[in-house]
């Protein structure tokens, strides 16, 4: 079948992957190809152990792969034969120079947009799906339009929304798809263009669109809203550990109130993944480039808060296991970001693991899907450090069990047994509030959740 349009997504990571997945799904008549420099997570792609873990992601590669949807290395060759350019490569925080720890390092972007031009022979539209900073698109396109073939590239913001362990929900019924151009004929022609993919699944009322530079700015705007929440609920949580209010029935409450809403009230170690702590830094970044000191750092507070939870929470643990773990085994259920996804990136239980390390502290880490990216980041961690599938026998032996993810199977698994083959007194430290904790308190163990009061034996 002849296809209609060549959609083209460079970049094959958490964003690019599964949302070209949707696509491709959903628009049949479109030939959608994934590139991507690391040869490995492309061959991982055209395998059926996809390089991420995400719920009912292979379902919908597995329909579509090599029907209209394919996976490869060659980029510009693609390029070359493409209409649409989704552009989703990552944008880390920079670790160098001016900027360094606060502004996107947008190396990757610009090197993307240079060999857009060197392979294109026709215009295109480009489409920005990483998160960028508020006016990046001026600079792309000074880059793609100073070619001497004359070709038009006309750049459009689509900054996606969705979150891990849940996006192949969050693309399949979005609360919005956010499409920014400009307010040019070509701008708005583009925009009709990408409105009309997503137009395939997503009711109409529920695609915005606005200028560039409000599309880009969204998206940093909104990480930092949500992650401003849970630094809100999360200050209120240390209050409540003082005052013997439950932060449970407080979030309950204020949730209740439909200006504020319910989401994003769950109190925890801290919020982690890939993008708020760089999408506020970069926010930081910007607001202070233009001079707006206060506005930095009234969201510099939100990361501020962020740390201050996951330093809370070690420091609860050394309190109450009597000012010292050293040599004591502390097992950490959960090491990813967040449950249903392997991703550890700015997982706190990164920190929490290399801090009780530091303390001496045998620390056994545990998790249904991200054992290989927590050996990873802890390579370079001194001390006793193992890797344990299991969670009963990550425990087996220990004084402590910390949660540090809220995985379902952490609720169900069989607390007398577990107790029965810890060392005494027994620490559970709830990092997510996920466990029940008055039957461990009767079990035996002594509780220590965040934002309400601890259950002690002694
Ligand atoms: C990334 C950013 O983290 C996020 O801010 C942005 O909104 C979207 O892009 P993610 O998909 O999670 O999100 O990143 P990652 O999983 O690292 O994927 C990026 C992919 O781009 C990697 O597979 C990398 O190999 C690829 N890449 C990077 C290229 O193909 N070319 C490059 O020049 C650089
Ligand atoms: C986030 C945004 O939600 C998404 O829209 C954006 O595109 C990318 O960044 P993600 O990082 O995948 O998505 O995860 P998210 O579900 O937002 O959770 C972020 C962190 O906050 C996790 O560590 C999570 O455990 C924590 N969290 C979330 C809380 O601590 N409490 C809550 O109430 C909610």
């Amino acid at each position: 079948m002849a296809f209609t349009k060549n959609i083209l997504c460079i970049g094959a990571g958490y964003v690019g992957g599964p949302t070209m997945a949707m696509i491709a799904h959903k628009c049949p008549e479109y030939k959608v190809t994934v590139v991507d420099i690391n040869a490995g997570r492309i061959a991982a792609w055209n395998s059926d152990a996809l390089p991420i873990f995400e719920p009912g992601l292979l379902e919908i590669v597995g329909h579509a792969r090599n029907k209209n949807l394919f996976f490869s290395t060659e980029i510009a060759s693609h390029i070359a034969e493409a209409d649409i350019i989704f552009v989703s490569v990552n944008t880390p925080t920079k670790t160098f120079g001016e900027g360094s720890g606060k502004a996107a390092d947008l190396q990757y972007w610009e090197k993307t947009a240079r060999e857009i031009v060197k392979a294109s022979q026709s215009d295109k539209i480009i489409v920005e799906k990483s998160t960028l900073p508020v006016r990046t698109a001026e600079a792309l396109e000074r880059i793609l339009n100073a070619n001497d073939k004359n070709i038009h590239f006309e750049v459009v913001s689509n900054p996606e929304f969705l979150a891990e362990g849940t996006a192949i929900s969050d693309l399949r019924h979005p609360d919005r798809v956010l499409i920014g151009s400009h307010e040019t004929k070509a701008g708005l022609a583009a925009r009709t263009i990408i409105c009309d993919i997503y137009a395939h699944w997503v009711p109409r009322e529920k695609i915005i669109t606005s200028n560039l530079w409000s599309a880009e700015l969204s998206k940093l705007a909104a990480n930092a809203f949500l992650a401003q929440k849970i630094s809100s609920i999360n200050s209120i949580s240390a209050l409540c550990e003082k005052t013997e209010a439950n932060v449970s029935e407080v979030a309950r409450a204020i949730g209740a109130d439909s200006r504020i809403g319910g989401k994003f009230l769950k109190a925890s170690v801290g919020f982690g993944g890939s993008c708020f702590k760089k999408d506020i830094m970069n926010l930081v970044y910007i607001c202070e480039s233009y001079g707006l000191h206060e506005v930095a750092k009234y969201w510099s507070s939100v990361i501020a808060i962020n740390e201050y939870q996951e330093h809370r929470f070690v420091k609860a643990m050394l309190t109450a296991m009597f000012n010292t773990v050293a040599t004591k085994r502390i097992a950490i259920f959960g090491f990813a970001f967040k449950a249903d996804t392997g991703d550890t990136r700015e997982s706190p239980a990164i920190y929490i693991a290399q801090r009780l390390l530091e303390e001496r502290a045998v620390v056994v880490v545990s998790d249904p899907q991200a054992l290989q990216n927590a050996r990873v980041d802890l390579k370079n961690a001194p001390g006793a450090l193992e890797f344990v599938d299991d969670p009963y026998r990550a425990a087996a032996g220990a004084h402590a069990i910390a949660v540090c993810t809220e995985w379902e199977l952490y609720k169900t698994l069989d607390y007398k047994k577990i107790f029965a083959s810890m060392e005494k007194p027994a620490f559970v430290f709830d990092g997510r509030n996920i466990l029940d904790h008055a039957a461990l308190f009767e079990i035996g163990f002594n509780v220590f959740p965040i934002g309400k009061g601890a259950l002690k034996h002694f």
